[in-house]
């Protein structure tokens, strides 16, 4: 993020401080909970969000290699996305063009080429047919066209975008709708993986988004742990398209009053939240990144499976550095697990009750009601 950006953003904190207010809406919004339990609603979600948008498949540094890939089957097809020879990214659907068996699992090294584990085909990283044991007992088929199924797959300032759908159209500059060069200040290409970790929970796909995009619960629900950290209902709010920037001040960036301007710096004395339609959640914290990916689990209204990828600057290389980043992901994830999921798990079988039609989201919401009306937008104009 540029300085005047960042000096922008945090004088409209002081501004915020001083006052007392937050970002608001312009008005309260209701919404309907059948979009938390509906099983039309969720197959029109899958269809639309999860086939015809980009999804974030990870960052470069989970790919740092020729040869490197990662599989994803959570969005109703099943992708392996590999960096190739030549050190592009290309995507295919994980099926093999003989009888369909998937090529690889998880992620890993492909070496220079993909051999299905079946009958032994193999195929390129550029996803080209290369050898087929026993190749008399095929005379006559043409393997430029039994080339693994590409998908539309984009790498863009350290982000891996792919749509589930061959012959889509993917721009992500245009997806990110003015967000892109915010996102590539920030050198996520320099990043490295630390860990990986897949959480499958019993509540809506959605919920797990919601539950970043409001400071108003942290005095109470996170009064304990990360709410004295972070000033409980105060954000800033921007949208650029379906996608959106949340700016949670630390009560830390008091100590920027007393300094010069070209001295502000917005992410010591934040957490950065950015939703980048539809599905993921890029935290920008002091010194590392979280991204949270998340998917419904097949038909399941009420079942969501999430990637949580730590990505940190530097490898770690010693056993003091493995244990800090260890203490880290464990507070990311107990918070989320022991505070705001179990509400979450609440909040599911309370729409199952039916005992209410529609939620509110108040103007203090800004985010929230941003998400979910992006949501509506998308697929009202998917449909
Ligand atoms: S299914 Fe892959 S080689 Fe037969």
């Amino acid at each position: 993020m540029d300085n005047a950006t960042q000096v922008r953003l945090i004088g409209e904190v002081f501004a915020h401080l001083d006052a007392k207010t937050t970002a608001q809406a312009s008005d309260i919004m209701y919404h309907e909970t059948s979009a938390y339990y509906s099983p039309e609603r969720l197959a029109q979600e899958k269809a639309i969000l999860f086939r015809k948008y980009p999804l974030l498949m990870g960052l470069s540094g989970q790919l740092p290699e020729p040869g490197d890939f990662l599989t994803d089957d959570y969005s109703g097809v099943p992708i392996v996305v590999v960096r190739d020879r030549g050190g592009d990214v290309r995507a295919f659907l994980n099926v093999c063009r003989h009888r369909g068996a998937r090529l690889v699992e998880g992620c890993g090294k492909a070496g220079r080429a993909f051999s299905c584990p079946y009958h032994g085909w193999s195929y390129s990283l550029q996803g080209k047919l290369m050898g087929i044991p026993d190749q008399g007992s095929f005379a006559g088929i043409d393997k430029e066209d039994r080339g693994l199924v590409e998908l539309p797959a984009v790498e863009r300032d350290g982000m891996i975008w792919v749509i589930p759908t061959p012959g889509a159209t993917l721009d992500p500059d245009d997806h990110l709708a003015g967000l892109a060069p915010e996102l590539a200040n920030f050198g996520l290409a320099d990043y490295h993986l630390y860990e990986t970790k897949v959480l499958r929970r019993s509540f809506n796909w959605k919920m797990v988004i919601d539950t970043f995009l409001e400071p108003y619960h942290f005095g109470v629900l996170h009064a304990d742990t990360v709410g004295p950290l972070l000033f409980p209902n105060l954000c800033l709010f921007d949208g650029f398209g379906h996608n959106l920037r949340e700016t949670l001040p630390r009560r830390s960036i008091e100590t920027l009053r007393s300094l010069p301007e070209i001295d502000w710096d917005l992410i010591t004395h934040t957490a950065m939240v950015y939703v980048l339609f539809p599905n993921t959640v890029l935290v920008m914290q002091i010194d590392h990144v979280e991204l949270w990916r998340v998917y419904p689990v097949a038909d399941k209204v009420d079942e969501c499976v999430m990637y949580l990828d730590f990505l940190i600057p530097q490898p770690v290389e010693t056993e003091s550095a493995k244990r800090h980043w260890e203490r880290n992901m464990d507070l990311t994830i107990r918070t989320v697990d022991e505070e705001d999921f179990p509400v979450s798990t609440g909040i599911q079988s309370g729409m199952a009750s039916k005992a209410q039609s529609t939620l509110v989201f108040g103007r203090n919401e800004p985010a929230l009601a941003h998400f979910q009306r992006s949501i509506n937008e998308a697929l009202a104009a998917g449909s």
